[in-house]
This record gives C-alpha cells, sequence and structure tokens, in this order.
C-alpha cells in the first residue's frame, strides 16, 4: 500500500492526523487510503486492549509475556541480552498487528520515592541511554516502532500533569537529556513521546526548545513526537513547538483549533505540513514493517527468554559464607508470601496480562530434591488482624526451625508502588520485618529473597548472611529465582541505583515532590552515587554492586585516545573461581582538575563478559569523547576539558580495582572577551593575556603602598584582581593616578582585537 504525500491532502485532513480516533489509534484519511495505525503500551510487554474493551484503554488485555521491567532487566547491564528482549517485544508487537510498543521509559531514577522507577532503568544517564538504545534497536529490528518516553525530567508521579521540574542547564543536559540524547542518535527511535509535566516553566507539550531546538536540531531527530495521553495543554502553540501528534482522542476539537488558527493566520499552514507529514512517515514505515514477522506467538521460547532474562535481572547483595548456592537436597524452609503470589510487575499503563506465571515455591520445589516446607509468613492484605500476623509469623518460626536453610520472600505489596502516585517512605512494612525478626532468632541461616520495584532500606543487611534483590521479573521471575538459589544460573546483575542506607540520606530528600507545582531538582548534578561520593557517604549497597558464586580479578587498566578522540580502555579479565559466571566491567572517569563542578567519579561505559573458569578476556570499552563533555552554561555548549582524567576501572562504583590517567585535549575553545570578563579570564586569554599583564603591572605600581597598609603580610594582590572586571581597570588605574594607560577606549579595543583574532585556547 503506497502512503500519499501531504501535499495531496486538504488542510482539514492534515489537521485530522495529528490527533488519535480513538485510545490507541489514529486516524485514517480514507480518501487517498491512509489507514489508521495502532499503537500501544509498553514497555514490558504488549499490553493490547482486547477488541470490544472499553473506552478509556484499561480493559483486559490480550495475553503477551511479560518480560523483566526495566528495574530489573537493567541490572543485567547487558546490551545483547536486551535487544534480544527487544527482538521478541518487537515479534509480539509485529504479530498483533501493533505499529509501536510504547515504550522504552528512559527517565533518571531521582529519587527512590518515584512510584514508577519500576519502568526505569538507572539513576545514571550512561546506564539509561545505552540500555534504551539497545532495547529500541532490538524492537525496531522487527518492523515495528518504539516510544522513547517520557520526554524529559519526568522522575516523579505526585502532580505529575502539572509540576514544573525546575532544573539548572548542567544537571538538564548531563544527566535528565543524556540518555535521551544517546537513544536518539544511536537508535532513531520511530516516535517520542513528550512528558506531562513542564520543565522550567514551560509544558513538555509545548516546549519548542526541547522538541525542535535540541532533539531535532541538536539530536538530528527524525521521527514523530507524541504527546503522552492526555499530555496536551495547548494545541496550537504545541504543535508549532513541535508536538506532532496528541494522544489519544481530542474528539476532533483541537484539529478544529488547528484549522482555525491556520485560516486567521495565526498558524502557519507548513507547521500543520511538517507535522501531518510526520504521521504519515509513520503511518509508512508501519505498514512497511507489517507482517514481516509471522505468527502464531511461540509463548513457551518467550517464556524461557522471560526466565533467562529475570535470572540475569537478579542481584546478589550479599552471600556471608557461602550460602548460596543451595544444595540441591537441603531441607529449605520458603517463607513469604510472594514466593507463593509473585510480585512481578508494578502497577499502571505499564501492566501485562501474562501468558503463563511461575511462582518460585512451586519452581523451588522442581528444582530441589530434599524436603521444601511452606509457610505463608506475613498477609499483603491491608487489613489483617494482630491476631492473624501473629499466627503467621509463628507458624513460620516453626517451619523456620525445622529446616536446614530458609528462604523468606520480603518486598512491598502491590498498592505502595504504582504509575500515578510516588511512596511515601522506603521501608518495608513492619510487619515483615518482625517477621524477619522472628525468623532469624529461630534460624540464623537465612536467605532474603526481595521483590521490590523501587530501592527498599535494609536495616537488616548486617544481620542476614545472604540478600538476593529480585526486583519486579516478570512473568518467569519464580522460575529464574529458583535457578539463582541452587546454582543453575550464577547471578551477574548488578545494581543501576544505588541502595541507600536512610530515605534522609537521599539526594531528592529535601526537594521531592516540592510544592505548589514546582520541584527544584536542588541536588543538581549530584545524583545517585555521585552524590554520595562526593558527600563520602556510606550507602548500603553502592551503584554497581553484585556479586557472583564465582571470582573475578582485574589486570591493569590501559587507556589511550583514539583517533577519533575517544579513550579506548583495555582490562584484563580472569574468572578465578571455580564455576562459569559473568562479571560487569565498569568504567568511571574523574578529573581533579576541572575547572567547573564534578562528581569524583561518574560511569562512563561498561560491558557484561562470560567467562569460564580460569579464563582471562582482554575487555576494550570504548569512552565516547562525547561523553567527556560537560554543559557549558557561558557558551551554551558542550565542552571536553583538556586534563588528565582517572579512569577507573572495576566491579562497582566502590570496587575500583585499577586505575591509569589519561591525557585527554580540550576542545578549542574560547568564550568572547567583554568588559565583564575577569582580570583572571582576560589573563589567560592568549592574545589579550600578555597585553594586559603589562597594564596592571602600570597600574598596580602606584598601588601597592597603600594596598600594603591595609592587607596582611603574604598576601597576593594578584589573587584579589583575578576576579576584577576588566571594563573597571581604568577606574583603578586612574586612582592610582595613572588613568593614561586604561582608558576605556583601549580597553573595548583590547577586547575586540582578542576576540577578532584570539588565537584559539584550550578549554
Ligand atoms: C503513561 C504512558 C503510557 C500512556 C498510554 C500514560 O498515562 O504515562 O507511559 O504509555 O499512558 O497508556
Amino acid at each position: 500500500m503506497s502512503i500519499p504525500d501531504v501535499t495531496e491532502l486538504t488542510l482539514e485532513e492534515k489537521a485530522s492526523l495529528t490527533s488519535g480516533a480513538s485510545f490507541w489509534y489514529t486516524k485514517p484519511v480514507e480518501r487517498v487510503g491512509v489507514p489508521a495505525i495502532m499503537v500501544t503500551d509498553g514497555p514490558h510487554g504488549l499490553r493490547k486492549q482486547r477488541e470490544g474493551g472499553d473506552h478509556l484503554g484499561i480493559g483486559d488485555s490480550v495475553p503477551a509475556t511479560c518480560f523483566p521491567p526495566a528495574v530489573g532487566l537493567g541490572s543485567s547491564w547487558d546490551v545483547d541480552l536486551i535487544h534480544r528482549v527487544g527482538e521478541a517485544l518487537g515479534t509480539e508487537t509485529s504479530i498483533e498487528n501493533v505499529g509501536v510498543l510504547l515504550g522504552p521509559g528512559i527517565n533518571i531514577k531521582r529519587s527512590p520515592l518515584c512510584g514508577r522507577n519500576f519502568e526505569y532503568f538507572s539513576e545514571d544517564p550512561i546506564v539509561s541511554g545505552v540500555l534504551g538504545a539497545a532495547i529500541v534497536k532490538g524492537i525496531q529490528s522487527k518492523g515495528v516502532g518504539t516510544s522513547l518516553k517520557h520526554f524529559a525530567a519526568n522522575n516523579q508521579e505526585n502532580d505529575r500533569m502539572r509540576a514544573s521540574s525546575d532544573v539548572d542547564p548542567r544537571p538538564l543536559r548531563e544527566i535528565y537529556l543524556r540518555g535521551f540524547q544517546r537513544v536518539v542518535e544511536d537508535a532513531q527511535p520511530w516516535t517520542v513521546m513528550c512528558s506531562y509535566n513542564r520543565i522550567n516553566g514551560v509544558y513538555a507539550s509545548e516546549d519548542p526548545w526541547l522538541l525542535t531546538h535540541v532533539l531535532r536540531d541538536e539530536w538530528g531527530y527524525e521521527g514523530l513526537v507524541v504527546s503522552d495521553w492526555g499530555a496536551v495543554n495547548e494545541r496550537v502553540p504545541g504543535l508549532a513547538a513541535g508536538m506532532d501528534l496528541e494522544m489519544p482522542s481530542s474528539g476532533g476539537v483541537t484539529d478544529a483549533q488547528i484549522v482555525a488558527a491556520v485560516k486567521d493566520g495565526t498558524l502557519d499552514e507548513s507547521v500543520v505540513d511538517v507535522a501531518a507529514g510526520r504521521v504519515l512517515d509513520l503511518v509508512r514505515k508501519t505498514t512497511e514493517g507489517a507482517g514481516s514477522v509471522a505468527g502464531p506467538l511461540d509463548v513457551d521460547a518467550h517464556h524461557a527468554l522471560a526466565r533467562e532474562a529475570a535470572g540475569r535481572s537478579i542481584v546478589l547483595l550479599k552471600n556471608e559464607g557461602g550460602v548460596l548456592p543451595l544444595a540441591r537436597d537441603a531441607r529449605v524452609a520458603v517463607i513469604g508470601e510472594f514466593a507463593a503470589s509473585p510480585r512481578y510487575q508494578g502497577a499502571g499503563s505499564s501492566m501485562i496480562n501474562p501468558t503463563r506465571l511461575d511462582n518460585a515455591l512451586d519452581e523451588i520445589r522442581a528444582l530441589a530434591t530434599g524436603d521444601v516446607s511452606y509457610a505463608q509468613g506475613f498477609s499483603n492484605v491491608l487489613s489483617v488482624s494482630d491476631d492473624d500476623a501473629e499466627g503467621l509469623r509463628a507458624e513460620a518460626v516453626v517451619a523456620a526451625e525445622a529446616a536446614e536453610v530458609v528462604v523468606l520472600f520480603l518486598g512491598l505489596p502491590a498498592r505502595l508502588e504504582s504509575e500515578g502516585y510516588d511512596r511515601e517512605d522506603i521501608d518495608l512494612p513492619a510487619a515483615q520485618l518482625e517477621l524477619l525478626d522472628a525468623v532469624l532468632a529461630a534460624n540464623p541461616n537465612t536467605v532474603v529473597v526481595l521483590s521490590n520495584g523501587g530501592v527498599v532500606a535494609l536495616p537488616f543487611a548486617g544481620r542476614v548472611p545472604a540478600i538476593l534483590e529480585g526486583w519486579l521479573l516478570g512473568q518467569a521471575g519464580g522460575g529464574a529465582t529458583a535457578d539463582v538459589l541452587f546454582g543453575e544460573v550464577n547471578p551477574s546483575a548488578k545494581l543501576t541505583e544505588t541502595i541507600p542506607v536512610r530515605l534522609e540520606d537521599t539526594p531528592a530528600y529535601l526537594d521531592f515532590p516540592g510544592e505548589f507545582s514546582h520541584v527544584r531538582y536542588g541536588e543538581g548534578l549530584f545524583v545517585g552515587y555521585r552524590w554520595y561520593d562526593a558527600r563520602r557517604m556510606d550507602v548500603a549497597f553502592p551503584f554497581g554492586h553484585g556479586l557472583s558464586y564465582t571470582s573475578f580479578e582485574y589486570g591493569d587498566a590501559a587507556a589511550s585516545v583514539s583517533a577519533s578522540g575517544d579513550v579506548e580502555v583495555t582490562v584484563a579479565v580472569t574468572n578465578t573461581g571455580d564455576r562459569a559466571g559473568r562479571e560487569v566491567v565498569q568504567v568511571y572517569t574523574g578529573l581533579a582538575s576541572s575547572q567547573v563542578q564534578r562528581a569524583p567519579r561518574e560511569l562512563k561505559a561498561f560491558a557484561s563478559i562470560a567467562l569460564e573458569p580460569g579464563e582471562t578476556q582482554a575487555v576494550t570499552l570504548t569512552v565516547r569523547r562525547q561523553d567527556l563533555a560537560y554543559w557549558d552554561i557561558r557558551a551554551d555548549r558542550w565542552v571536553v576539558e583538556g586534563g588528565s582524567y582517572t579512569v577507573s576501572v572495576g566491579a562497582s562504583s566502590r570496587d575500583l580495582r585499577t586505575s591509569v590517567d589519561v591525557a585527554v585535549e580540550g576542545d578549542a575553545f574560547t568564550l568572547p572577551l567583554t568588559r565583564s570578563s575577569s582580570m583572571g579570564e582576560v589573563l589567560r586569554h592568549p592574545v589579550a593575556g600578555p597585553i594586559v599583564q603589562s597594564m596592571i603591572a602600570q597600574a598596580m605600581g602606584g598601588m601597592a603602598d597603600s594596598a600594603a597598609s591595609i592587607m596582611p603580610e603574604g598576601v597576593d594582590m594578584s589573587k584579589m584582581m583575578d576576579s576584577f572586571p576588566i571594563g573597571r581597570i581604568g577606574m583603578m588605574a586612574s586612582l592610582a593616578g595613572d588613568g593614561a594607560g586604561a582608558s576605556p577606549e583601549m580597553i573595548d579595543g583590547l577586547i575586540s582585537m582578542a576576540n577578532a583574532g584570539g588565537v584559539p585556547a584550550q578549554a
């Protein structure tokens, strides 16, 4: 089917394409053969509403494989695995004749309280961007589209449809936009979904800076911008800003506004042409891609992939005395409701109707050869009475006493985290902590398995020998948990977010969720580990942490700058244990001599590698030059500072095994001088510097004696003068009785000479 060009459409037809027909469909233009296409959630499975469902898009959906949500999958740090999951998602999307899967979500986990953190990858932009690009490429390889969401700075659910994320330019660029930039540049998602919130006072859905200047002009985005569902505030300015497709339907109201604006001359018709043209492009890509995958869905194969992915998502936080893996014939007490009724995904628009659902208890029993008992331990029902809670605890204690080892499933009840609202604390329910104490007293040989979409505090971490952070693992999480417990799978996942000691320690604690619809990102650049490291704070488990049943040794890292300017880092990693395993090798950089505020170290590259026992592999990781850049607020551009960067390589942000310095040449970058330029800046300028040096000597000569009378001995006057604006030096010179050397005209002359002929300085 050939999709017509936008020039063949009337104004009304073009306007009609810029909003949805219903909750999930775009509008057709039958006269010229433009079909409607379906878009649907996303992200970790297909949530396609059944035919004849309700009009709000929340009815029953067709069964689909529920892969681990981003909180789990991201913990694998494995680009290839995530690409394969993406392919499977694309396959299911295609089989169901859906054109676009609404994901991935790559917002930064700014606070552990965000109710939707389970849908996001990390507190770090490189992790979010690299993994986001991998899943987009995987999905789109099957001829269907993705929607990179929620663009941008949508880091909380509270007041999400109005709140303004008030973020300074550096954190906005370096933390909140960097991941989006990576995905756009590397993977060109077919659509980008703008978020509900405002950014520095402007709705994302009508922000020309965000949707056109940054997204298209700077990053070269070629696809379509779709609104989050109901994110449109004012449609006509939104269209002009670059918000192409409003979803869901506006009932034709906003289409009519667009037509009226063109007719009364307030909107140029070319703006409508561009947006409608992008909708047509999307329809064209979708129709071309349709049918590229033959059904029916191989439910078993996708379930197996979901199990593999879930096994790779489980983080072994602690394993004292090698409690894990369990012996097959161990006498095990499985305790905790989540073992029998798993929490495997979060609530809200991403909720998938799984094709099947494993639970850990059955799967443990399937692998075990010894006796496996079960006690519920606690109830997730709100109204459970004290007596009932006591009874459940007592039963659990009996089971624990009789067992060699206890596997205790704790976690967050579903009601505590969801799209649409945030959490109020990071604590596990009190009844579960009481249960833990009782079980530990009965049997200290206890392994805790956690099910939670957002980080929880682990005040008991010092008292239990082993902890598995199981996040939310999708439909096959039960089997994967059993695989890891018995060592069928050697855990290799790592934390993509810090587990803090207390909520009060977290970077956004004092600025979350804001007030009166404004949230000030007061922690600036210091999000996640950047904060804890800069402040040298203790954490429960650091970013990047995750253990294995084997051990890895790192050789000495080497780093060099390649012809393209990227930094190539090489390190040999050896599996020194006796079983095969995977290690996530992490590269961090720091620049102690930086002229701007920076975290002590920032993740810049990583790789997940598989090693047989005794095997050594030389791993090469590329730190892109662009990722060394900071956003310079004076010049409004990225700048790579020159200097000696420390490249640290290791197994977590706080388990760095080897480091090496590498000299990086800075960007050629000279700020134009003005009358407000400080003496220090002028002195560092290659042209103006030497000239001003002699002017100062003259001007200061007369002042030296008088200055000496008010300054302590040994003070270096040039330090004081460093921040003195050059435009005012004439005043100082005339006070010193020697004005002739620095008239305003001379200073202006010096400035224009320097700006015109300045030899570029190193940044
Ligand atoms: C969510 C999006 C989702 C959309 C459609 C919105 O409320 O924020 O992530 O894709 O609904 O369900």
